[in-house]
């Protein structure tokens, strides 16, 4: 995976940059700026992980299982108290791992920002999500730039994590941290590493995932490097910060792309009588040329409806559009109404019933399987539809009893997820699958609801025909 010739070469050429500025007799300090480098790979240097949330706890757990002392940092009160209780709050994280922290004296968390002086290296896991103009939200990147220059001293390296528009860490974050009076590349370090978690994942946990690692110059790519080097994880370094900061754009936007094409092609071979679920399964037997991907009711999640955007208006700085960006954005977008239309013509044709006073069942409110993480999910948006039509709306989600709060769809919190019982499921006169979550019985749905919209294709499993009859595909 490791592009090993690469980053030989680059060592080569940090090795001579270190040679030049010795001989040029210039400030820098050979005996203390190896020490950094090796106390990393030694585990020696203590690692601060800021943002606990879906990607900067499980990053805690695996700097700390591989030996680093670990300080967490968040602004949220209720994460610190409930890591320093041993409790995690990320239904895929297990309690286990989180008691695993408190073993040693080697865990911390805190929301008391000064302590960051006692850390050698910064890793910023903050959300970076559109604002209501769909632009970038650079504030929590910015906030936590600035709390970090308030401490920060020689010898830090600060590698951002978060999701951003190509030039964030040299164009917004250096010259925040340079205001302080000490110089990038000389007194701190930086690093850019995208995070690929994909929560829930059991295939690909945090540590099997190779890093992207880019470095403000090479001597913050090797310090970038031997951070993820010291946790046991793969790295790829790449020639620039800009550079691993387009890569993770890019991954995210390959997914938004060819899930608008294969929901645009749900939709047409639906018109044509064919099943696109039946299409995919038989052309990803292609050994070569062809990637599964999937259809399904709209994005969701911190990452798919939204990082795309960043390039779209980082763009324009240069006079260019992103049309392959938006056009996918507007056909994923539409795929909730999409539901709600295949929703509306099974109530009407079959029991000439409108939605108006219907009782309807929505399966799973979460954005994505077997997460607990509802944000951007498009069950809400389908829900708040369901609800201006006059429809009488429950849910079930396992992962989600209580619907919290949120910026969009004030009205939805609040609302209690319902048991699934034959009983329970008798009143609706339709169930909504949006969230295709293992473990529920799909055939228990089918069986006791009137008709199933299925936007997952949930309920390949039921078989029978006077049930496959009830199902409706969307
Ligand atoms: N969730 C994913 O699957 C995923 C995957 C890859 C990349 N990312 C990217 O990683 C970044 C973080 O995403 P996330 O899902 O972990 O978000 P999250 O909302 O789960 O966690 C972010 C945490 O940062 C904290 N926070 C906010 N401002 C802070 C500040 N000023 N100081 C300290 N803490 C602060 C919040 O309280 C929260 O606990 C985003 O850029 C996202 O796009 C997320």
């Amino acid at each position: 995976m490791c592009s090993h010739a690469y980053f030989e070469n680059l060592l080569t050429h940090m090795t001579a940059a270190l040679q030049k500025k010795i001989n040029k007799n210039s400030a820098f300090n050979l005996q203390e700026e190896l020490p950094f480098l090796e106390r990393i790979y030694a585990k020696k240097a203590t690692i601060a992980v800021i943002g606990l949330g879906y990607v900067g706890l499980p990053l805690v757990c695996v700097a700390h299982k591989a030996g680093h002392s670990v300080i967490g940092f968040d602004i949220d009160p209720s994460k610190i108290m409930n890591l320093n209780r041993g409790e995690s709050y990320i239904h895929h994280i297990s309690k286990k791992s989180i008691e695993e922290l408190q073993e040693n004296d080697r865990f911390s968390a805190t929301s008391d920002f000064s302590k960051l002086k006692d850390a050698d290296v910064i890793l910023m896991c903050v959300p970076t999500p559109l604002s209501k103009y769909r632009d970038p939200d650079m504030s929590y990147v910015v906030q936590t730039t600035e709390m970090i220059a308030q401490h920060l001293r020689k010898d830090q390296l600060i590698i951002l994590e978060s999701t951003t528009y190509p030039g964030t860490s040299n164009e917004l974050m250096k010259p925040l941290l340079e205001s302080t009076g000490l110089t990038a590349g000389e007194d701190f370090f930086m690093g850019y590493s995208p995070e690929r978690e994909d929560p829930g994942n059991a295939q690909f946990s945090t540590i099997k995932i190779p890093k992207v690692v880019g470095g403000l110059d090479a001597q913050s790519l090797a310090l970038t490097k031997a951070v993820y080097d010291s946790f046991g994880i793969d790295t790829v370094p790449v020639s620039s910060l800009e550079t691993a900061e387009a890569i993770k754009l890019t991954e995210n936007i390959f997914r938004s792309v060819n899930i608008a094409l294969v929901n645009e092609l749900k939709v047409v071979f639906d018109a044509m009588g064919i099943d696109v679920w039946e299409v995919i399964e038989a052309a990803k037997t292609k050994p070569f040329g062809y990637m599964p991907f999937y259809p399904g009711p709209g994005l969701g999640g911190h990452c798919i409806p939204i990082d795309p955007f960043y390039l779209t208006w980082k763009a324009r700085e240069f006079g260019l559009s992103t049309r392959f960006i938006e056009l996918a954005g507007e056909v994923n977008t539409s795929m909730p109404f999409y539901v709600l239309d295949r929703l509306t013509k099974a109530l009407d044709s079959r029991f000439q019933k409108s939605l108006k006073g219907s009782h309807i069942l929505i399966v799973g409110v979460a954005y994505k399987k077997n997460v607990d993480d509802s944000r951007e999910s498009p069950a809400f948006l389908i829900m708040e539809h369901l609800r201006e039509r006059g429809v009488n709306l429950d849910y079930y989600d396992p992962f989600i009893p209580e619907i919290k709060p949120m910026r969009e769809h004030p009205n939805l919190v609040g609302m209690i997820g319902i048991d699934l019982t034959e009983n329970s499921l008798k009143k609706y006169d339709a169930a909504v699958i949006v969230t295709d979550h293992d473990h529920v019985d799909y055939e228990l749905i089918v069986k006791h609801t009137a008709v199933t919209i299925d936007a997952r294709n949930a309920t390949r499993h039921v078989t029978r025909s006077d049930l496959r009859e009830k199902v409706v595909k969307a």
